[in-house]
């Protein structure tokens, strides 16, 4: 299974489609965040797809009320998008409002430093949502692989653990596998170099040499 996710946080739409398509040999999927579908419309999603036919993620880290999680997430399904990313703190209703409509990843911690304040201390009761829920994957941070390796632990066989942070926030391919990470997200470390291409080949073979 490939197991790389390329964030492509760029605004500019051609730029993101050529590295998508320079990269695409060796992803498992593209994740878009609010940057690139602020500065190229909702249709980048369905054109991402058709220039290298692999699934999309909306990063969208949704975090309202299950009415407007919902308008909000079927317009994005209806742009072509495979999962979504939503936050779990706003509760199990928002959280189903957007599972009904398609396939979706939960957020239990964050990577940055800030993750600390207010997410970490709930992320147990987090993942106990998601072993309730079922959703696509969780998101965990790379960048704090002994926390990758506990929500493992504590999730259901079955529910992807889906890792950001590896590259530019410091996080390691080697350790964040190690922990038991199913997929890793990178960004910076790929659509920033000089060499896209080559950095995801080269980042794609370390994967398959911890894999
Ligand atoms: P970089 O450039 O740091 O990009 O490789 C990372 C991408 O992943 C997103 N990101 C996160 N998303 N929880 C999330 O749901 C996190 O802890 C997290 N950390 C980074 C970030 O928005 C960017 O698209």
């Amino acid at each position: 299974m490939n197991r790389l996710i390329l964030a492509l946080d760029l605004y500019d739409r051609e730029k993101a489609i050529e590295i998508a398509r320079q990269t695409a040999d060796y992803l498992w999927a593209i994740k878009v965040n609010w940057p690139l579908i602020l500065g190229s419309g909702l249709g980048i999603i369905s054109e991402l797809k058709q220039v290298t036919g692999l699934p999309v993620i909306a990063d969208l880290k949704l975090a309202d009320i299950p009415n407007t999680n919902r308008l909000i997430a079927r317009k994005v399904f209806e742009a072509g998008a495979d999962y979504i990313i939503i936050h779990g703190f706003v509760g199990r209703d928002s959280v189903k409002a957007v599972m009904e409509l398609g396939e979706t990843i939960i957020v239990v911690e964050m990577s940055h430093l800030g993750a600390k304040e207010f997410i970490q201390p709930v992320t147990d009761k987090l993942i106990e949502m998601a072993n309730g829920l079922e959703p696509f994957g969780v998101i965990a941070p790379a960048t704090r692989p002994e926390r990758v390796a506990y929500i493992r632990s504590k999730l259901k066989p079955g529910i992807r653990v889906i890792t950001p942070g590896v590259g530019a926030q410091g996080g390691k391919v080697g350790d964040v596998l190690k922990a038991g990470a199913d997929h890793i997200i990178v960004g910076r470390a790929i659509y920033q170099s000089d060499n896209p291409r080559e950095s995801a080949r080269k980042i794609h073979e370390e994967v398959e040499a911890w894999s």
